[in-house]
């Protein structure tokens, strides 16, 4: 671990440009990589960067404010920012150079509304509900939609750049609903082209989708999650080219010896079997270490895996290593690619009963983050 720190997030920039290269050249088209979330928490602005010098042509990103910061940090590089509530500053938006997806008839007014009021000509992509039912328009509302935005590129306000939709079940390759999603997007690209969108690229693969399924790749995929070198179908991103770039890791804040039978931590919900040594590893729930991980997640400290003793605290968990001879500065790994015996977030996402998304998202708090590797550094 570095110099003094408690804890740290270790992120490797040059495993996110690795990653990207090798979705880039599975797919031989452009890619959009998904830098939301902070980065999906490996840091928005160096994640990006990482990406783009790992070959992305495009980042994605939820809302404004993350597109906003890119161009604040100065990444020039296509941008689409897809999750916009009324009164958005499209404005702001259009002045960045930032695209924006559009869901609904009122939000395309505003987007024109903004055209007009900056002088720019607005790039938006049209989200098609294709069953996912969270963004885009209905089937019912996807001629009025498509009907406007055509009467709006037509009036010079916008271009249509893209027609887009997401997946419910990419992570289960044969689901039925893909196919059917598939069915419905060609449908809805059909009928934007019959309204004379004819310019606009086709996208709607994101992680899962982009290893596992070629029949939705068309003018470029979205993926995120494997970005960050993380399985999207819940395997060994090894089999993919895949790399985790995270490695979430603590010094031991205390050790001691105790006798069999001590109850540990809030509402002794462990109990050694046997005398013992209790190591003190100070992060906990509000660094985002899930409280769920208390008698389940595994955890790297003296070269062997240990389940949590307890419940995390909120500053704060507990090992039982036994009788390994461990110290206070010990490094402990809660998670990171595996190739040094550590557990993986995806060990984690089996233990804790969730996903490696919202493990590498949430993680935080007052873990130091460090970067390593150079891909994107500037
Ligand atoms: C619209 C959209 N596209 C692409 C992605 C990337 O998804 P994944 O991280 O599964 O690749 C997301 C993430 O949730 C998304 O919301």
């Amino acid at each position: 671990m570095n110099g003094g720190a408690r804890a740290e997030v270790v992120v490797d920039l040059d495993a996110i440009a690795a990653n990207t290269a090798a979705l880039r050249e599975r797919v031989g088209r452009p890619l959009m990589a998904v830098v939301k979330a902070d980065g999906y928490g490996h840091g928005l602005v160096p994640a990006a960067r990482a990406a783009l010098a790992g070959g992305a042509d495009a980042l994605g990103v939820a809302v404004l404010e993350e597109a906003l910061a890119l161009r604040a940090a100065g990444v020039p590089a296509p941008l689409l920012a897809w999750l916009h509530t009324p009164g958005t500053d499209y404005a702001a938006a259009l002045t960045a150079d930032v695209e924006v997806s559009v869901n609904a008839e009122w939000a395309l007014a505003e987007v024109v509304a903004a055209a007009r009021a900056t002088g720019r000509t607005a790039a938006v992509h049209l989200f098609a509900d294709t069953g996912l039912s969270r963004e885009g328009a209905t089937e019912a509302e996807w001629p009025g939609l498509v009907a406007a935005a055509a009467r709006a590129q037509a009036d010079g306000d916008v271009a249509v750049v893209g027609l887009w939709s997401h997946m419910a079940y990419a992570d289960a390759p044969t689901h039925p609903t893909i196919g059917a999603q598939v069915r419905a997007f060609e449908e809805a690209v059909a009928l934007a082209r019959a309204a004379g969108l004819r310019e606009a690229r086709l996208h709607l693969a994101n992680s899962a989708a982009t290893v596992a399924l070629p029949d939705t790749w068309y003018d470029m995929v979205r993926p995120g999650i494997a970005v960050y070198g993380l399985d999207p179908l819940g395997g060994d991103p090894a089999a993919h080219g895949l790399r985790p770039a995270m490695t979430v890791r603590a010094r031991a804040a205390l050790t001691k010896r105790v006798p069999a039978g001590v109850g540990v931590s809030y509402g002794h919900t462990y109990f050694p079997e046997r005398e013992t040594t209790l190591l003190l590893v100070p992060v906990g729930y509000a660094d985002g270490v899930p409280r769920a991980a208390g008698n389940r997640a595994p955890v790297l400290a003296a070269g062997v895996h240990r389940t949590i003793a307890g419940r995390v605290c909120m500053d704060q968990f507990v090992l039982d290593v036994g009788d390994a001879e461990v110290h206070a500065g010990d490094e402990v790994v809660l998670w990171g690619p595996g190739d040094g015996g550590e557990p993986t977030a995806q060990d984690w996402a089996d233990a804790v009963d969730t996903i490696h998304y919202e493990l590498v998202t949430r993680i935080g708090g007052r873990f130091t983050r460090r970067y390593v590797g150079s891909a994107g550094a500037v």
